[in-house]
């Protein structure tokens, strides 16, 4: 079994005819995380997005374990299964019990009967500390909760990678922490995770890397606490400075 898991070359990718991704190369070995930062508008979630092809690239090349990704149904399956996403906006059915919501991807991509699928949903929802909210609906639910089921729906198909975006900045700062006490739960299950968030304690305490991008192109990458703490490039300096002095305020992410 080869240690890289992901492997991104030359990706290019945008919107219309406007382009946001201008050729990045990254890659991710077994159990590596890493903390992507960068201004808003970078295209830090185009990123994210291309890699399960929730945004088609215009070029490039994407592998996932080995697997190039394609467009063909099979290949995005198998991708899917393999790459579990958590967006900022937590993404639930608003109609669906939180169990649900986790058991719906084990039926879906594992083909798990719905008994099992529940079994297992109802497993992780309990790691993480929210057994006892199985049987709520999205809503009755504070936005920490909800976010942490996301997290939990994510992790449920028991993904090699898991991508989150941001998912602690559409919460008040008092709600924040206790996703990043879940973060830190799933970092430390050595879990590989590619991460985009503005929350530098947990990039400089769980991340082993650190990938600044900025207008589309990875400015600066490297070891966390390096790139964190002695940034050679001063587009990345500056951004690290506008960072810390925002700390405290509701929005933290740009
Ligand atoms: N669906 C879309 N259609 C058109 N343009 C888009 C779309 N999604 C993103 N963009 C544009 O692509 C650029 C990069 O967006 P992206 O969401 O990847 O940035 P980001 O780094 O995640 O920013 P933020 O920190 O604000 O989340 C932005 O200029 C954005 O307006
Ligand atoms: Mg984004």
């Amino acid at each position: 079994m080869s240690s890289e898991l992901l492997s991104i070359r030359g990706l290019k990718a945008g919107y219309g005819s406007v382009e946001v991704l201008r050729g990045i190369d990254l890659d991710v070995v077994r159990g590596e995380k890493i903390v992507i930062l960068g201004p808003s508008g970078s295209g830090k979630s185009t990123l994210l997005k291309c890699i399960p092809y929730l945004v088609r690239p215009w070029s490039g090349e994407i592998r996932v374990d080995g697997l190039v990704v394609k467009s063909d149904p099979a290949t995005l399956r198998s991708v899917r299964v393999s790459t579990g996403f958590v967006f900022q906006q937590y993404n639930l059915f608003p109609h669906m019990t939180i169990i649900r919501n986790v058991a719906l991807p084990l039926e879906l991509n594992r083909g798990m009967s719905r008994r099992e699928a529940e079994k297992t949903a109802l497993s992780v929802l309990t790691l993480l500390g929210l057994g006892d909210l199985a049987g709520k609906y999205p809503l009755e639910l504070s936005g920490g909760q909800q976010q942490r089921a996301a997290i939990a729906r994510a992790l449920a198909i028991d993904p090699k990678l898991l991508l989150l975006d941001e998912p602690t900045s559409a919460l008040d700062p008092e709600l924040r922490y206790e996703v990043v006490e879940t973060l830190y739960q799933v970092a430390k299950q050595g879990r590989s995770m590619l991460i985009v968030t503005h929350e530098l304690d947990f990039a400089e305490a769980a991340a082993d890397r650190v990938v600044f991008i900025d207008e589309g192109l990875i400015v600066e990458e490297g070891d966390a606490r390096d790139v964190l703490e002695r940034p050679r490039k001063e587009r990345t300096e500056r951004f690290l400075r506008r960072l810390r002095s925002r700390v405290g305020e509701p929005h933290s992410s740009n």
